[in-house]
Parts: C-alpha cells; sequence; structure tokens
C-alpha cells in the first residue's frame, strides 16, 4: 500500500511504512484504562509544565498560547486538552490505530475543536515544513539512540526559534530510578546523556512523583510497568500510594 495524501494536504504513510516505524509499546497497548491510571497519578504539582514554561520563558499565565504543538507518540492524547487549552492548534501523532482512535474519542469528549490526532510515527511525519513552535514527547521510547530519522523529522517540521522537548526516566536518582535499574541493569544513563548531547540537546532534571488514589491504583500501575517478579518485590518493600520519580527533561530550541 502507497503512502496517501490527506484532504489536508498532509502525506499519511501506509500502514506498511507505520508498522514498521513503531515501537511495541505493551504498556498503554495491553491496558490502556490502567495507562490512564497512570497518567492520573503522575506529577500532580505540575513540576513538569512548570519547567517546561520555564525553558520557553513563558508564565504560567500565558501557557502556550499562539502556539502550534506537536505532541508525538500522544498514546491516548492523555496530554492534548492541557495543550489545547492555551495554543492555537494542537497535533497529536501516534502510531498505534486503537490509541489514535481514543485520543480522537477524548478530544471529542471534551469538545476541542482546535486539536487532531493523525496516524503516523516520529520518522514520518505527516506535516508541512516550518510548520510546528513546540514539539513534545512523552515517555517516548522511539526517541533515543537510533532515533535519528526521528530527530531530522523534528528538525524539518520546526519553526526556526521552536523548541523541542521529550521526557523521560532519569534513571540515577530517585525511588523510581532504583527501580529502574533494577528492571533495566543493562539500561546506560550515561550513554543516553552523551547521545542527546552529541545532537545538541540540553537537560533539566526534574524532580516529580507518582500519587495515585488508593494502593490498588498503585499496584496496577507498578504491575504495568514492571514485571511479575519485580512488581512483587516492588510491593513488598514499598508502602503507600506515592512515589518520588526523578526525570529528565531534554529540550533544544531550533
Ligand atoms: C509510553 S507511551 C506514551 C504515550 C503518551 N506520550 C503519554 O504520555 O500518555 C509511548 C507511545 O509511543 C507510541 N510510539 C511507538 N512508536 C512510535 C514512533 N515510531 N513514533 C511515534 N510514536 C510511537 C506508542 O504507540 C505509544 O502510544
Amino acid at each position: 500500500m502507497k503512502d496517501q495524501r490527506s484532504r489536508e494536504g498532509w502525506v499519511e504513510p501506509s500502514a506498511d511504512r507505520l508498522a514498521s516505524q513503531t515501537i511495541p509499546s505493551p504498556n498503554i497497548w495491553d491496558d490502556p484504562d490502567g495507562y490512564e491510571l497512570e497518567n492520573v497519578g503522575v506529577d500532580p504539582d505540575g513540576a513538569l509544565e512548570t519547567a517546561m514554561l520555564r525553558v520557553l520563558g513563558r508564565c504560567p499565565a500565558d501557557g502556550f498560547t499562539g502556539m502550534q504543538v506537536l505532541d508525538v507518540g500522544c498514546g491516548t492524547g492523555y496530554h492534548l486538552p492541557w495543550f489545547a487549552a492555551t495554543a492555537a492548534q494542537v497535533v497529536g501523532v501516534e502510531p498505534h490505530e486503537p490509541l489514535a482512535i481514543r485520543a480522537r474519542d477524548r478530544l471529542a469528549r471534551h469538545g476541542i475543536d482546535n486539536a487532531a490526532v493523525v496516524e503516523a510515527g516520529a520518522q514520518s511525519l505527516p506535516l508541512p515544513d516550518r510548520s510546528i513552535d513546540l514539539a513534545h514527547a512523552r515517555w517516548a521510547y522511539f526517541f533515543g539512540a537510533g532515533c535519528e530519522p526521528g530527530l531530522a523529522e523534528l528538525e524539518r517540521v520546526l519553526r526556526p526559534g521552536a523548541t523541542a522537548f521529550v521526557i523521560d526516566n532519569d534513571a540515577t536518582r530517585s525511588t523510581f530510578g532504583g527501580w529502574f535499574v533494577r528492571a533495566w541493569p543493562s539500561y546506560d544513563a550515561l550513554a543516553v546523556e552523551r547521545f542527546w548531547r552529541r545532537q545538541g540537546w540540553s537537560r533539566e532534571r526534574v524532580d516529580i512523583r507518582w500519587a495515585h488514589r488508593t494502593r490498588a491504583d498503585l499496584e496496577r500501575v507498578v504491575r504495568l510497568e514492571f514485571t511479575p517478579q519485580m512488581s512483587d518485590r516492588i510491593l513488598a518493600e514499598h508502602t503507600g500510594t506515592e512515589v518520588d520519580y526523578a526525570v529528565n527533561l531534554w529540550w533544544r530550541r531550533y
């Protein structure tokens, strides 16, 4: 099947191309409702929002006013309403069709008319050159070593002066970071840092927390992220509904 040009003029990748570019995300693919609980419990203090606005040099009241925003790997579109509340226009890009459908449903449920969702991967964004002011990719396994085609696409679609953010785990700090390193001992945080620095990105270290409503929610979310054995160990050691969680906010101005 060939790539298709949409009515809006965007080139939408063929199903084959999409499948070859997509990195499986078992947590959100297999249990999107559990992943929704995870999103609800992440960063109740808005530390990531504060850090992003600081990098952009904007005050909270302005938010993303006037901006064309791109959320790459938007999943079920959890973050789209937040951007759409202040941005001029928002586009969520998600290659996994069932999630793209959920993201569109979310926009419809919220009555949001300044956002859209397209099915595509980071490596072939169906967007015009120099059309985006702010790109955001959260928990984006598809950005990291080997993701250079995706970074080249960002470079193409971002306007001069635009900013890109990639948010991911900081395995070197925090209780969550400790769990992460135990679960993936071969993860090389220094190599990840060298990768981003080589591409000209900067880092803000941000301390967030998971604050889940109930112990059952925390358990479900832990089991979503870790193997059964690792989850049993974490849950035996860790009491309560919260955990401190260090993240890296990688960013670059274009
Ligand atoms: C862990 S989820 C995060 C979802 C969302 N950013 C959030 O915070 O709720 C990662 C997402 O990246 C998507 N994904 C996988 N491969 C991708 C690619 N090549 N380009 C863009 N997104 C991709 C997955 O389908 C999944 O929805």
